[in-house]
């Protein structure tokens, strides 16, 4: 992790673009952030972009803004992310998603420094850093034809590589004591033991320090006292198996188990027992994550589409 501060620090000051690769969860938008805070530019807007979540149509419109009455529904003048950017950084996240048309306007914009805002006759003056990033090895992305070479070679000028978790195992227990502290402000951070510790710096996290964040996020939430102990460590790759979703009868031995519950009490009709656990395992995650529906969704392993689905079928709601 030091050595990825260090490299982070030095890149910072330049204006070059840089191409952060990591698996899912391995900190990519988190060095992003830094890369900015660290620049010369951390004063100005840091402004970052799902590629992969912005439909086709609307792309040009997103990245370059446009005029009033540039077409139907365009009722006021909007920026785009380079006008929002302006100055700053611009970090485009899932880089890969990008389709190919869009890929060329990009490629004009960060070659000429010039962009126009749909329905404008003039151009304005783009200065952004690029920063991009991407879980997916952008040469193949380019050997299968879905990704310009021009483009890659221009948004690849600084490679960034993080390391996933299992490679820097040395890191974890500083990252634990970080993110506890983040979970836990105040003085009384709890402590893990060191059964607990031997646990997770051998797991591989396949979902990297995201991965590990919400394991101690759960610990937190299992574990009795001031200490996390082994039995309070639940990973993910073993839940996966068990989804919370669905409720076979391993399932439920599963949550009874994650739930640490000594007695079991047998359910009046069990075909409604599902639903009210599943609907207290929703309420307790979203307390947990003072309702931010994302990272109550990836707590419990689901995606914020399912989690919003059931949330409507089972009629909870956020409080007001
Ligand atoms: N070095 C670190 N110290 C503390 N927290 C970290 C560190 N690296 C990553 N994290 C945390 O791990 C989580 C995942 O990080 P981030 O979102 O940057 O990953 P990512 O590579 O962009 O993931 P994805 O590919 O899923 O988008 C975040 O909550 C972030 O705060
Ligand atoms: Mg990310």
């Amino acid at each position: 992790m030091q050595e990825v501060r260090d490299r982070i620090s030095k890149l910072a000051t330049g204006t070059a673009p840089v191409a952060i690769y990591g698996e899912s969860g391995s900190g990519k938008e988190l060095a992003a952030r830094d890369i900015h805070a660290h620049s010369p530019r951390a004063g100005q807007p840091f402004i970052a972009v799902n590629c992969g979540a912005i439909p086709e149509s609307l792309m040009e419109a997103e990245f370059f803004g446009y005029r009033r009455g540039a077409f139907t529904g365009a009722n006021e003048e909007r920026q785009g992310f380079f006008n929002a950017a302006h100055r700053g950084t611009l970090f485009l996240d899932e880089v890969s998603e990008l389709p190919l048309a869009m890929q060329v306007k990009l490629l004009r914009a960060i070659q000429e420094w010039r962009g126009r805002k749909l329905g404008a006759q003039r151009e304005d003056v783009i200065d952004v850093r690029i920063l991009s990033a991407t879980h997916q090895n952008l040469a193949s992305v380019v050997g299968r034809g879905s990704f310009r070479q021009d483009l890659y070679f221009r948004l690849q000028v600084i490679l960034l590589s993080l390391p996933p978790l299992r490679a820097r195992r040395e890191d974890i227990p500083l990252l634990c004591d970080a993110i506890l502290r983040r979970l836990v402000p105040g003085a009384s951070k709890p402590v893990i033991s060191e059964a607990a510790m031997e646990q997770l710096v051998t797991y591989d996290f396949p979902g990297n320090v995201r991965e590990l964040e919400n394991v101690l996020e759960r610990a937190l939430a299992f574990s009795a006292g001031a200490v996390i102990d082994r039995h309070d460590l639940h990973f993910e790759s073993l839940a996966r198996t068990t989804s919370i979703g669905v409720f076979s009868s391993s399932d439920m031995a599963a949550c009874a188990s994650a739930y640490a519950v000594d007695k079991v009490v047998l359910p009046v009709c069990l075909p409604a027992h599902p639903a009210s656990v599943e609907c207290d395992l929703i309420r307790r995650a979203l307390q947990q994550t003072r309702f931010n529906r994302s990272r109550a969704a990836s707590l419990l392993g689901i995606n914020l589409w399912q989690l919003r689905y059931r949330m409507q079928r089972l009629t909870i709601h956020d409080p007001d």
